[in-house]
């Protein structure tokens, strides 16, 4: 990755409204290029993503996008196991990309789009970012933000990774439910999970899969300004850890 965006996560929040005015094409060549160059965590998914004007939006929606912005920024991925993740990691980049760019961002996870009403041949809609400029100021530090306590998110409490950690207990989730947990481990890892009831409900599951891609990123750019080279990799045999925790994937820190 280009930039060290790290310093974004203290800045960024969801920003609820926006002017409604265009963003200038420079900017979106440059979010283009930047996202082109991403690599997300499972890289056997197809993806892609596009970006659309609000009135473009509207035709696509099943519902109107929770927010009226200028700009949104789509991410599409083929159905495989891990493709909701992706799209969590690739779209919480592009939010902190926006936010060192100055633009204002708010996650759409309520946008639903069926593919029968999507441009033809288009991979299917996963979720959805609104962008533009706003007259709201951006976040000028971790006390502004509403998140639940380091200690009940964060298990064996390797006190060399807590900046890491940190970062990625400020991870945005939708309806800010936080369902992360993290676990370090003796071996230079932390180890992501997401809490999963028995009796889950799909909509719920499905947003808290882009969560925990959301979260992914926040480790990894935790990870880099922390000195390390991390690698996102997925463990076989999956770690255990507690009953109700879902194994998501492990920060190699190297
Ligand atoms: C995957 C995801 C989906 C979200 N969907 C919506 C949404 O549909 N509408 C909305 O207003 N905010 C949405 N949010 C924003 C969250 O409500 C917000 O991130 C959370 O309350 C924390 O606030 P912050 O982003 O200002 O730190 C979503 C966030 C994430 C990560």
């Amino acid at each position: 990755m280009p930039e060290d965006l790290s310093a974004q996560i203290l800045r960024r929040k969801s920003f609820r409204s926006f002017r409604q005015e265009p963003l200038s094409q420079d900017l979106m060549d440059d979010l283009i290029d930047f996202l082109s160059e991403l690599t997300p965590p499972a890289e056997d998914i197809d993806w892609n993503f596009d970006t659309l004007p609000y009135l473009d939006m509207v035709k696509l929606c099943m519902n109107e996008p929770g927010v009226k912005a200028p700009c949104y920024l789509l991410l599409r991925a083929e159905r495989k196991r891990f493709s909701l993740q992706n799209c969590g990691y690739l779209g919480e980049m592009a939010a902190l990309y926006l936010t060192s760019r100055n633009v204002a961002t708010c996650w759409q996870g309520s946008v639903i789009i069926q593919q029968g009403n999507d441009f033809p041949g288009s991979l299917p809609f996963v979720t959805a970012l609104a962008l533009g400029m706003s007259d709201e100021e951006f976040r000028k530090d971790a006390s502004e933000f509403d998140r639940k306590p380091y200690d009940s998110m964060v298990y064996n409490r390797e006190e060399a990774y807590r900046p890491i950690l940190e970062a990625a207990r400020l991870a945005p989730s939708a309806f800010n439910r936080q369902p992360c947990v993290f676990v370090t481990d003796d071996r230079k890892r932390i180890h992501l999970y997401r809490r999963q009831k028995l009796f889950a409900n799909p909509v719920k599951e499905f947003e808290q899969c882009v969560d925990s891609g959301v979260a992914l990123a926040h480790l990894e750019l935790g990870a880099r300004a922390a000195g390390f080279e991390p690698k996102l990799e997925r463990l076989r045999p999956e770690p255990r850890f507690k009953r109700g925790l879902a194994y998501q994937a492990t920060v190699v820190l190297a």
